[in-house]
């Protein structure tokens, strides 16, 4: 008998959904801003407009709306099909979406009204952090209640990493928003001065490691297998690299603020760690790859596998780009430009974008009692929209950061700058034009992705038939 009848597919579905209609969202406000870089005059001399306001919206809805809907729909399923029990409790995980729609609702009415803590990725002020913080207790308590119920013995590695992305990211949130209220949507933050700027960090970053890794790494370790139809490569590569990561991110934060006021043993041992994180990022990335071992002729024709795959070489070229701009000296030169924004690109794009959408392809059909997505053909065409997309992105900022870089510290025999500031704003226009026109690739595969969602879902059944009971093997 096919167990997945008494699984609940529901608020996957849901979530899945929600993955796909606040990507559009938040991408379509990403394209958006990157045309107003190019072109100032498009915030129309309106507050709400304006690009301080709308970068915030930006980063809330990629991350928290679409990476986080993708998370939730992703743990609750595979929890489920590993551990071969229904979730905990469905009155609590209904909970958990509704919770979080209204936490997005929120965030995208009050960021453009200018409410702000001014935290970097902890913006949403502290009556919405508190109903955060309510979500996401349910949230562990259905994942965490679901693997304390489940009928085998061992806990499959895929939920390691989601194990550890909760936890961690629900300390990471109480800590850095601990703020005192003055009125209904203001508050300050509860340290000062350099203590505060450590704190951010320690949250960033691992908002980084946890939110944008751990979890979507458990995604890597369901989907690829699974995806693939072979076994984990190596299942004790998958255990070392799962410790030495969460150890080690900890430690990692400072190299968002070398050459501050943070003393300076903090900054060397931030990066440190930062070059150490290299070896189990690989290691993850090594696992993943070749898991495919063998089987490579699989990439040719099937385009769910190649997200997934892609999606790995960008998660190992990002990681092996951050430990270099950790470096004190190569951070010098990288801070303040556009290679962040490269680099926090081909980490978004490349890794936590395409792996969610092949994990998202995977899923809908069979939550939708669909023997495939209406159009294979449209999802190949999104890989290569998008792929060119990631492209043009990230070498426009990579080009366009390095040369901001040296005009600012580039001086003349006498000691003056050799640029003004604004020489190098004007040489980083047609950089601007190439970025928006790669964003403008990957939401165009973004919005075919929701009209392939779209035909496959309207007339599907919330219950899956399809799923085959065998889970990947832990050999
Ligand atoms: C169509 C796709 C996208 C476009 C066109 C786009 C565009 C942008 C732009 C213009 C910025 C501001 C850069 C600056 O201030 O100089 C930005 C920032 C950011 N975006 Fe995106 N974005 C896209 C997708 C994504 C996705 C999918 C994610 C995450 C999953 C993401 C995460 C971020 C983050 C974290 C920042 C802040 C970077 C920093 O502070 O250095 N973006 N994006
Ligand atoms: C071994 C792994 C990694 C290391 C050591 C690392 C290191 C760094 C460094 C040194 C910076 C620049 C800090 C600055 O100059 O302000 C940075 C920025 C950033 N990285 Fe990474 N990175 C890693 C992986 C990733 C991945 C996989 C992603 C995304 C999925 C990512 C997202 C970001 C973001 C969002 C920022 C910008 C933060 C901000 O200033 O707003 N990083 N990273």
């Amino acid at each position: 008998m096919d167990t997945s009848l008494n699984y609940n597919y529901k608020v996957v579905k849901l979530f899945t959904i929600a993955t796909v209609v606040w990507g559009v969202v938040g991408m379509l406000v990403g394209v958006f801003i990157a045309a107003q870089l190019a072109w100032p005059a498009l915030n129309f001399d309106i507050a709400w407009l304006s690009y301080g306001r709308l970068r915030p919206l930006h980063t809330n809805a990629v991350i928290f709306a679409f990476g986080g809907c993708a998370l939730f729909a992703t743990s609750y399923f595979v929890v489920q099909r590993t551990c071969q029990v229904r979730l905990f409790s469905d009155a609590l995980a209904a909970f958990t979406f509704w919770g979080w729609q209204l936490v997005i609702v929120a965030a995208a009415v009050s960021l453009p009204l200018g409410y702000t803590s001014g935290k970097e990725y902890a913006e949403l002020e502290w009556p919405i952090d508190i109903l955060i913080t309510l979500v996401w207790v349910s949230y562990a308590l259905v994942f965490f209640g679901t693997i304390v119920k489940r009928k085998v013995a061992h806990i499959y590695v895929a939920n390691w990493f989601f194990g550890a992305f909760i936890l961690a990211v629900a300390l990471l949130h109480v800590v850095n928003s601990a703020a005192i209220p003055v009125t209904g949507m203001k508050s300050y933050s509860a340290y000062a001065g350099v203590q505060d700027a450590m704190i951010q960090w320690w949250y960033g970053h691992n908002a980084v490691g946890f939110f944008l890794t751990a979890g979507f790494l458990g995604m890597m370790y369901y989907f690829i297998p699974k995806q693939a139809d072979k076994p984990v490569f190596s299942y004790r590569l998958s255990i070392v690299h799962f410790w030495a990561l969460i150890f080690t991110y900890m430690w990692a934060g400072p190299h968002h603020l070398h050459y501050t006021a943070l003393p300076d043993w903090t900054q060397s041992l931030g990066m440190v760690f930062s070059l150490i994180l290299l070896a189990p990022s690989w290691g993850g990335m090594i696992n993943g790859i070749m898991t495919l071992s063998g089987a490579w002729n699989k990439l040719r024709n099937d385009p769910i596998l190649k997200f997934l795959i892609v999606s790995l070489s960008f998660y190992g070229m990002s990681t092996f780009e951050g430990p270099m701009m950790s470096i004190k000296t190569v951070n010098a030169l990288s801070h303040y430009t556009d290679w962040t924004v490269g680099h926090v690109h081909a980490g978004a794009l490349g890794w936590v974008g395409f792996i969610t959408m092949g994990a998202v392809y995977y899923l809908l059909p069979r939550l939708s009692g669909k023997q495939q997505m209406w159009s294979t053909r449209l999802i190949e065409v999104h890989f290569w929209v998008a792929t060119v997309g990631i492209v043009l992105y990230i070498a426009a900022m990579w080009i366009a950061g390095v040369m901001q870089g040296l005009m600012w510290r580039a001086v003349n025999a006498d000691g003056t700058l050799t640029y003004t500031f604004v020489e190098s704003v004007k040489a980083t226009y047609p950089y601007y034009v190439i970025r928006f026109t790669g964003g403008l690739l990957y939401l165009g595969g973004m919005i075919l992705m929701a009209y392939n969602t779209f035909m496959t879902v309207r007339d599907g059944k919330a219950v899956v038939a399809r799923i085959p009971a065998l889970e990947p093997s832990h050999a």
